[in-house]
């Protein structure tokens, strides 16, 4: 691939800036000529691409459409109300904000939306795959609010349910949250929504990893049981970095507020305008394909590097995540991670439930964009083993992984 033509790329900013022109080059050379197997990250279209280029970031736009505290708002309103309406649809919520600039951000919204500093939260412990928003010490909810871990079965690696109602009756939460960064099963968001209602808790779903998997029909939707959904829609949902919320009626103004002017000031009309087109996007049956080949993907590959020796947490994945314990290849996850780097083959250490060292955490969304299909998955597998273990050359390992992506380049001139 010729990474001249990409759209990152345009002509204008190599004239005038031609060093900063030079790294943005440097990284979509580092994107197109290594493995991307980053559970959280994904390749988004040339169009949405194109929205966050677009003129719309010069546009300052505090409030809501029809009611901004800034003059000039008529057309980015209308790129609101479409991101809002095409949100709404995609996941059949009756409100949707799409105004957060992140997961986290849509997060602090959800817990403005409905707590006060010092209620009780129940989560998945940060050790078990809850992420940082999820109570944290180094995060203000750990700062903000008393959070009650959950964990999962040291056995199964699946959450324990006994534990989240038990938990659940003696500590009477206001909220309890459901969601993880590393979980790679479906979230029974029934059963939470019973204990929810057991304990009259609020239920928040962070839904930021299978979201995009939920606009595809690839997994379930948690927009029938949870109170606030929370998610990115930089993931497999393939659009802009960015947040969203989506909720009832009933608690859609409480949503609104608790994002402006709460937590956050003008939108970022740009990245907006680009939610509004991954979700026209995400709403075709192409993309519903795609993401069920991402599952189909992350399936071969949890079998795969099983077959390998891996310990893949759960036994497989229902999603586009695996996390595996390399152990029994001889080192710990940190090392793993180090070897696989150097190969060009690029992924995360995470969090391994009750173990001591750090296992691996890969994702199949972007290479599945790439259009990779399950005999490249097989093919990864035995290439991220052999490097683990040490038994193929490192100089070989790139060059196979430059021969693995050389096929799929992401941006195709
Ligand atoms: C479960 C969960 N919540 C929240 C976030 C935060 O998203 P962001 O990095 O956009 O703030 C993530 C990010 O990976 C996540 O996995």
């Amino acid at each position: 691939m010729s990474v001249t033509h990409a759209p990152q790329t345009a002509d204008v900013l190599a004239r005038q800036d031609p060093e900063l022109a030079e790294i943005l080059l440097g990284e979509l050379d580092r994107q197109s000529s290594t493995l991307q197997l980053v559970a959280a990250e994904n390749f988004c279209s040339p169009a949405v691409l194109a929205a966050l280029g677009s003129a719309l970031a010069n546009k300052y736009a505090e409030g809501y459409p029809g009611a901004r505290h800034h003059g000039g708002c008529e057309m980015v309103d209308v790129a609101e109300r479409l991101a809002v309406e095409r949100a709404k649809s995609l996941f059949g919520a009756e409100h949707a904000n799409v105004q957060s600039h992140s997961g986290s951000s849509a997060v602090l919204a959800a817990y403005a939306a409905l707590l006060r500093p010092g209620d009780t939260v129940l989560a998945l412990g940060l050790p078990y795959g809850g992420h940082l928003t999820h109570g944290s010490p180094a995060n203000f909810s750990g700062r903000w609010f008393d959070f009650v871990p959950y964990g999962v079965d040291a056995e199964t690696g699946i959450i324990d349910h006994e534990q989240v109602r038990t938990l659940a009756r003696a500590h009477r939460p206001k909220a309890i949250v459901c969601g993880s960064i590393a979980y790679p099963r479906h979230i029974d968001y029934a059963y939470f929504r019973e204990v929810a209602d057991e304990v009259g808790a609020y239920l928040i779903a962070d839904a930021a990893h299978p979201i995009g998997l939920v606009a595809g029909g690839a997994a379930p939707s948690p927009v029938p049981y949870a109170d606030v959904v929370c998610a990115t829609t930089h993931k497999v949902l393939r659009g802009p970095r960015g947040g969203m919320l989506l909720c009832g009626s009933e608690l859609a103004e409480r949503v609104d507020r608790a994002v402006f002017p709460f937590t956050q000031g003008g939108a970022q009309m740009h990245t907006i305008a680009a939610k509004a087109v991954a979700f026209g996007e995400a709403a075709t049956p192409a993309f519903s394909a795609y993401a069920h080949q991402v599952v189909a993907n992350a399936r071969v590959l949890a079998a795969a590097l099983a077959d390998e020796g891996l310990v893949v947490t759960t036994g497989g994945t229902d999603t586009h995540l695996v996390t595996a314990d390399p152990a029994p290849l001889g080192v710990d996850g940190r090392t793993a991670r180090g070897r696989l780097a150097a190969a060009g083959v690029v992924l995360d250490c995470c969090v391994l439930p009750h173990a001591d060292l750090r296992g691996l955490r890969l994702g199949t969304a972007a290479v599945t964009t790439q259009g990779m299909a399950e005999k490249e998955m097989a093919r990864i597998a035995a290439l991220l083993a052999g490097v683990v273990r040490g038994s193929v050359e490192s100089a070989w390992a790139r060059e196979e992984v430059r021969d693995l992506v050389g096929g799929f380049p992401p941006y195709p001139a």
